[in-house]
């Protein structure tokens, strides 16, 4: 007998991904959660309460306090007295230790924290995971190190701690700007009042009942939740030596008038519309995962999304032919599923300002693209989608999405890629390709953005400063630099 042998198919193969959900009873929540002050989890003295849902099912996880301006209040007397009586005297090598255990700590509740931010936030869980909680250990880890070692951080210099911090941080990324501003402001022996975004608020909270079980002293970190009020009386209370914003261009404007004639410090990280410039000496397939990265990871909640592709003309036809095929294999859809690429809008709020802009670019005349993928029912979910026949005038161009949506323009030479590439108000984080090494240096230099990758985009290292230029904002975080706005001096 013999075996009948079939001829291999040549028809396109069709991966289908069976669901691969992560579970969720790893958590242990609650149905309300007050404020941490001093230690402790207190009730609100405001009396009132505020649901954080979860953006891929429209459900709420939990009731969450609103801290008012005595709650505010409440919180910068337990961290001025944490900072007068045991953080600010405490030796820098104590205060490592603290800071170590917290990074051990994320590390080893790091599914927990990741499937919380998931859940709150919308992010895909593979990138909660590999990402986000790795690199906010990461930043502990670092800053832990430079506790004891100020003095040599900055030769010449007595460092000094300021007092108290007041840190408001956005919805993107919730644990890792908690750390990119947490773990620094300890490090330098500050104490801090965090106010977390009123749609991602339960991993912070989280995160200070793990400070609390490593031992951290009762005040050195306080966590008040609440929407933009509470975030107002953080950073106006008269008493906070510090204050570091991430967030939008237009509060960050507000919190800068607001302590203008004070003497207050200010870092402030806000928006951008990157630049990714891609030449026709690419290595292009490459370059179509940089450029699907650069915009889709985290549903381009992003600062420093690669939002404008600029492709040579020459090439831009066939990038843009690829970048569509690619764009058909993104997964969209549950969060919680490990194979998903793009998960959850992190708000109705935001769903409706990326319609909008998305309409514009439409009624401006711009092309739209989108895959043929199915979204979820209930939820707030955006498909991948790229614009091409952008012109440089258009709203899509110029003003931050902040959401998985890609606006393609076209250049012909390295002059015009850096004058299309400047043309904005915002100057964060840009992207170049090319082989050749002495063009990405010209590059580098004369595009104004804080962060430039080349050959490679959304790289971060707890050791490598990120910042802005002009309406990105102002000051650095991560590396030695991110210790200088946590420190004053007097020369030794
Ligand atoms: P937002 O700037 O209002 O929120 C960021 C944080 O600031 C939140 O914790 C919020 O409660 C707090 N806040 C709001 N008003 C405040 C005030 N007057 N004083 C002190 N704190 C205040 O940003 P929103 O409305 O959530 O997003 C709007 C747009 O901002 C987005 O579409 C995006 O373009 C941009 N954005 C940029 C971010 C970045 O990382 N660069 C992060 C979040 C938003
Ligand atoms: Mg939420």
């Amino acid at each position: 007998m013999t075996a009948e042998i079939t001829k291999p198919s040549t028809a396109p193969l069709e991966w289908e991904y069976a669901t691969s959900r992560e579970a969720t009873d790893i958590l242990d929540l609650e149905d309300k959660y007050g404020l941490f002050i001093d230690g402790e989890f207190v009730k609100p003295k405001s009396k009132s309460y505020f649901p954080s849902i979860n953006p891929a099912t429209e459900e709420t996880i939990a009731e969450v306090a609103e801290a008012g301006e005595a709650d505010v209040d409440a919180a910068v007397s337990a961290a001025r007295r944490a900072h007068t009586e045991v953080w600010g005297p405490m030796p820098g090598a104590e205060r490592a230790k603290h800071i170590f255990r917290i990074a051990r700590m994320i590390q080893e509740r790091g599914r927990e924290l990741a499937v919380l931010e998931t859940l709150d936030g919308g992010k895909p869980i593979k990138e909660a995971r590999d990402v986000d909680i790795p690199l906010v250990a990461g930043h502990f880890f670092y800053y832990a190190g430079w506790a004891d070692k100020l003095e040599y951080a900055f030769p010449g210099i007595r460092p000094e701690s300021l007092g108290v911090a007041g840190q408001v941080i956005p919805w993107n990324f919730p644990m890792l700007m908690l750390a990119w501003k947490v773990a620094p402001a300890l490090a330098a022996g500050n104490t801090v009042v965090l106010k977390p975004a009123e749609t991602t608020p339960l991993t912070a909270l989280l995160l200070a009942s793990i400070a609390t079980e490593a031992g951290l002293p009762p005040g050195v970190l306080n966590v008040v939740t609440g929407a933009g009020k509470t975030g107002a009386a953080v950073v106006s209370h008269e008493d906070v030596d510090k204050v570091a914003f991430t967030g939008s261009t237009a509060v960050g404007k507000l919190i800068q008038s607001q302590l203008a004639g004070t003497d207050k410090k200010l870092t402030l990280e806000l928006g951008g519309k990157a630049a990714h410039v891609i030449f026709e000496d690419a290595p292009l397939d490459q370059a179509i995962e940089g450029v699907i990265n650069g915009i889709f990871f985290n549903q381009g909640h992003v600062c420093c999304a690669g939002s404008r592709l600029l492709v040579q003309e020459n090439i831009h036809d066939r990038f843009v032919d690829k970048l569509k095929r690619r764009l058909a294999t993104l997964r969209v859809g549950d969060p919680l599923d490990k194979n998903t690429d793009v998960g959850a809008i992190n708000s109705r709020a935001q769903l409706d300002k990326i319609n909008e802009l998305v309409e514009s670019g439409q009624s401006e005349g711009a092309e739209m693209f989108q895959p043929d993928c199915v979204l979820p029912d209930r939820g707030f979910f955006f498909k991948p989608t790229l614009f091409t026949n952008v012109a440089q005038s258009h709203r899509i161009a110029q003003e931050e999405i902040f959401g998985p949506v890609l606006s393609i323009l076209s250049f012909r030479t390295p002059e015009e890629a850096v004058e299309k590439a400047n043309n904005t108000p915002y100057g964060l984080s840009a992207g170049v390709w090319t082989s050749k090494g002495s063009r990405i240096l010209w590059m580098a230099d004369q595009m104004k953005a804080g962060v430039v990758w080349a050959n490679t985009y959304n790289k971060f290292d707890p050791a490598s400063p990120f910042g802005g230029y002009k309406e990105s904002g102002f000051g650095r975080e991560g590396g030695r630099h991110g210790l200088l706005p946590y420190l004053k001096w007097s020369e030794s």
